[in-house]
């Protein structure tokens, strides 16, 4: 299979060990405001797409990174997610679409990869106790916020 490339056990192979570890807790706390990004969040955010997103979305956005041609659906020009939905920008279904636990798993895959359990499961790391959980979800949700944020920001 072609896309059993040096990307895909390099970089996905935890996306889709995180697909297994699927969790839903964190869906549960989205009560972070869509202010504005200070500077070193922002920062962060880019930092993040950097090393998660722009492999397929490329380091500007537009849809064209190194693994883009290896997949059967394009990935999306996300500096132009405003124009798509007619304007304005819909942060709360692009955040649902970054974090990935809305989707039916049951119903097939997007090319999409889900965010939100990889988000996590690197907050949890060794932890184990609730608290760490509720914390790491929290985590995960702030930093695909920011991710969010970050995309409003590039928005053509
Ligand atoms: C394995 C390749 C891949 C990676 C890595 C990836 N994406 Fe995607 N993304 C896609 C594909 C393919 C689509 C279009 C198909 C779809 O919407 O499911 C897409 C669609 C999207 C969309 C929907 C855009 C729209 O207007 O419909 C958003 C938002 C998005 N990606 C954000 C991200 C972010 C943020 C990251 C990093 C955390 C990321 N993607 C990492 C492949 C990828």
């Amino acid at each position: 299979m072609k896309l059993q490339s040096r990307y895909l056990s390099a970089l996905f192979l935890p996306v889709l060990l995180s697909i297994v570890v699927h969790t839903h807790s964190a869906s549960a706390t989205s009560a972070v405001t869509a202010s504005d990004l200070k500077p070193p969040e922002l920062a962060r955010a880019a930092e993040d797409f950097n090393t998660f997103c722009s492999v397929c979305h490329g380091s500007d956005a537009k849809g064209h990174g190194p693994v883009a041609k290896e997949l059967k659906t394009p990935p999306a020009d996300l500096t132009r997610i405003s124009y798509r939905a007619g304007g304005s920008f819909p942060t709360e279904a692009v955040f649902k679409k970054v974090e990935g636990l809305d989707m039916p798993l049951a119903h097939g895959t997007s090319a999409m990869p889900i965010w939100g359990a990889l988000f996590v499961r690197q907050a949890v790391g060794e932890g184990v106790l609730i608290e760490d959980a509720r914390t790491a979800a929290r985590v995960a949700t702030d930093r695909i916020r920011r991710l969010v944020k970050y995309l409003e920001t590039i928005q053509e």
